[in-house]
């Protein structure tokens, strides 16, 4: 008799499930259409307030990539960024955002960054989660709460962003300046990735899923950029290596890594050449028209290809 009651216990259970399920999804993909329709037509009025023609994607020459569709699926592309408080990071967060996809904002303290408290507020479509590159248990931890968000569904794209940047001459570093170098910029980004390989492996994107390692052009000896920044450009190009042999390992991914351009950053400083949002947009559009020839490639912001 108890076995009965418990049997239409679980039975129960099982169907108020389902139904949360359901509503959920309904409310997330109608929050989502609201939330794309305000953007469409903020785009329509800016258009006519600047006077300018609405291009394929273009809103201040920003890509726009609609995917009602997807949303009405409950399957819109979902993206990770790492080191998502500032700079780059925090502009490939908005830009995903306000295109209508799902992102999930790693940073290593996201109570901290008043912008990406902000952005997150703005958009249902942005899930912050903490993660600290430089500790492999930090890194573990995230990954369970990314495959809690995820829910079983694939991640689409990884923007592994987070790095730290110094300068320095050869003849000036000690070990411990090194290798910190070495497990931010070069083993960090690899365990991000390594964690998140079955997530990336259950992605539904037709191409492949996509992972962008951020590096640099001081990393490439081809551009032969001169003696500064010797060990952040060391472990960068310490990155590239490991990139190329994880586009070797996993052919079912597109994994390439990306230089984007001297930008305004507190990293790239006021004196950079390009603003965020341009350098974050050029990007933006490697990363979604991507194929699987790019992988293993080596990438300036707008496309070109750049020697190693
Ligand atoms: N700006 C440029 O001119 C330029 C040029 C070439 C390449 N890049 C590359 O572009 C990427 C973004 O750079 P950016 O200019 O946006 O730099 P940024 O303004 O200095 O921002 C760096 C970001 O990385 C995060 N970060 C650093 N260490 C971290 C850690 N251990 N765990 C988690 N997050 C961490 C920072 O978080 P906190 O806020 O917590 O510190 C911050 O969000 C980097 O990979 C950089 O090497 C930049």
């Amino acid at each position: 008799m108890g076995s009965i009651f418990s049997a239409i216990g679980r039975g129960i259970n099982a169907i108020i499930s389902a139904i949360a399920g359901v509503i959920e999804t309904i409310v997330s993909a109608i929050t989502s259409v609201i939330v794309t329709i305000f953007r469409v037509i903020e785009d329509i009025l800016c258009c006519r307030c600047c006077g300018s023609r609405r291009r394929s994607g273009g809103r201040r020459g920003r890509t726009y990539d609609f995917h009602f569709e997807n949303l009405f699926a409950g399957n819109m592309p979902i993206w990770l960024v790492t080191g998502s408080s500032r700079g780059i990071g925090l502009e490939f967060v908005r830009q995903i955002a306000q295109n209508g996809d799902e992102v999930i904002a790693a940073a290593r303290n996201p109570e901290n960054s008043e912008a990406l408290q902000i952005l997150s507020k703005s958009f249902p479509h942005i899930s912050l989660i903490k993660m600290d590159i430089d500790d492999p248990e930090s890194i573990k931890t995230a990954a369970q709460e990314v495959e809690k968000i995820l829910q079983g569904r694939g991640l689409d794209y990884l923007i592994n962003n987070a790095a730290k940047g110094g300068n320095d001459k050869p003849s000036e570093i000690d070990p411990e300046r090194f290798f910190s170098f070495m497990r931010s910029n070069c083993l960090g980004p690899t365990l991000v990735w390594q964690a998140l390989i079955p997530a990336l492996e259950r992605s539904t994107r037709p191409e492949g899923p996509v992972v962008v390692n951020m590096t640099t052009g001081l990393a490439s000896f081809g551009l032969d950029i001169g003696v500064k920044n010797a060990c952040y450009s060391t472990s960068k190009t310490a990155l590239n290596m490991m990139t190329y042999k994880k586009s070797k390992e996993k052919p079912n991914m597109i994994i390439f890594i990306m230089d984007p351009g001297w930008v305004k950053t507190d990293m790239g400083g006021e004196g950079a050449m390009l603003e965020i949002p341009f350098s974050v947009s050029e990007q933006y559009k490697q990363a979604v028209n991507a194929t699987s020839k790019d992988s293993g490639t080596f990438k300036r912001y707008d496309g070109a290809i750049l020697p190693w």
